[in-house]
């Protein structure tokens, strides 16, 4: 164990009683009287328990096939989003594709068009990674104000998981991309065609067309059959409902990259192309909407990501930003991943603020509401990454701050 590590254990015994846990120590415990059941029947696919509620926050939608539902990051563990529970964006409902019946088309500036059946993809060589995808539009709320009373609400569009495909580098080559194909432009089979153009540099470097998610096959609301996975880049270019990718040579300007995924800087003029998620984190426990249940040790819980790598650092404030520490991060860290921070705290029961930043291996330091501010202004709807205040009150309840 590392000298530090070694230190937080040992500053941790005594852990149960700090936590306030009821334990008797020699209390006579009768064996016979744990809890036992009779089992229901066997099942061929399985269900979570009938006590289990976390669930997506759904907007109450006069069309709805259109919008958004968010991950209660803060009812989540570890650093794997459930897909039940996986965010969703849609721009034209969810098509239900037979997957015996949907193709792939890739041509344009190639020197052999090619047909993909989703058989044809599942024999080519397949590879497995864990990446988050996060809506460009992800804590879009929070850059006029910090408005999101919880993690949901604030910081929801995001969820990782591991998804399997084929390499879409793999793809190109059978296809011979020509020297003047600069760009592809990739579009789902959604009622609206949503499609995005993308530099051939990143199809090349690690996009995925995947067709598992979390071992099995991709959930319709997330692109079954076929998904583009574009890792570290917003979620809008992981276009769902894969069904045809053409090479061009420059952007196509489509509408899902002009009316919008562009930021509106102070200036009033715009910025396009954002493509990479910024390194960013959030505080799932304690966070908004959550009581604690008295002082004495709590884990500050968390999550972090960047679209330029892995996470090098987190650091946490108690204080409302005026003193850091340095919180344990989980292993392995993998780049454009979740990557799960702890940091134990023994809270004194007094107001405070808590809060952190993520620091990515680009050496990128998740900036204040006011760094951000100060540099693309407040117009923007989209690529908010400063960092989120929880105040937990005196009697133990945690807000928005
Ligand atoms: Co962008």
């Amino acid at each position: 164990m590392p000298k530090n590590e070694r230190r937080r254990f040992l500053q941790l015994s005594g852990i149960v009683a700090l936590a306030g846990c009821s334990s008797q120590p020699g209390a006579k415990v009768d064996e016979e009287k744990l809890p036992s059941a009779l089992g229901k029947p066997i099942r061929a696919y399985g269900e979570r328990s009938q006590f289990e509620t976390a669930k997506r926050a759904v907007p109450d939608l006069k069309r709805p096939q259109i919008g958004s539902t968010r991950t209660p990051l803060a009812e989540t563990e570890g650093i794997i989003t459930p897909s039940s529970l996986h965010f969703e964006r849609h721009h034209a409902g969810v098509p239900d594709l037979d997957p015996a019946k949907h193709t792939l088309l890739l041509h344009g500036l190639v020197e052999r068009s090619l047909v993909f059946t989703v058989a044809d993809l599942k024999r080519l060589p397949s590879a497995s990674h864990i990446y988050f995808v996060e809506c460009a539009g992800n804590s879009g709320g929070e850059w006029k104000a910090p408005g999101g009373p919880n993690v949901a609400a604030s910081f929801g569009l995001a969820s990782c998981s591991e998804w399997t495909g084929v390499p879409l580098k793999i793809l190109l080559e059978e296809a011979g991309v020509k020297p003047a194909g600069k760009w592809l432009v990739a579009e789902g089979a959604d009622a609206c065609k949503m499609s995005r153009s993308l530099p051939i540099e990143k199809a090349l470097e690690d996009c995925l067309v995947a067709y598992a998610q979390n071992g099995e096959a991709i959930r319709p609301e997330q692109g079954y059959p076929l998904r583009l996975v574009v890792p570290g880049y917003e979620g809008n270019v992981n276009v769902k409902w894969l069904r045809q990718i053409k090479i061009v040579d420059q952007p196509n300007q489509t509408k899902d990259e002009t009316s919008k995924y562009t930021d509106l800087l102070a200036d009033g003029t715009a910025r396009q192309f954002t493509f990479v998620m910024d390194a960013k984190s959030v505080i799932t426990y304690p966070s908004g909407g959550q009581k604690l249940g008295g002082p004495g040790f709590q884990e500050i819980r968390g999550l972090a990501w960047s679209g330029r790598g892995v996470i090098e650092k987190v650091e946490v404030s108690t204080d409302g930003g005026k003193t850091w520490t340095k919180a344990a991060l989980q292993e392995p860290r993998l780049p454009k991943a979740f990557t799960r921070f702890r940091l134990p705290w023994k809270w004194d029961g007094t107001e405070t603020e808590i809060t952190a930043r993520a620091v990515d291996s680009a050496g990128y330091t998740q900036p204040s509401r006011e760094e951000l501010t100060e540099a693309r202004g407040a117009n923007s709807q989209y690529h908010y990454n400063g960092v989120k205040m929880w105040k937990i009150g005196a009697d133990g309840s945690v807000k928005n701050a």
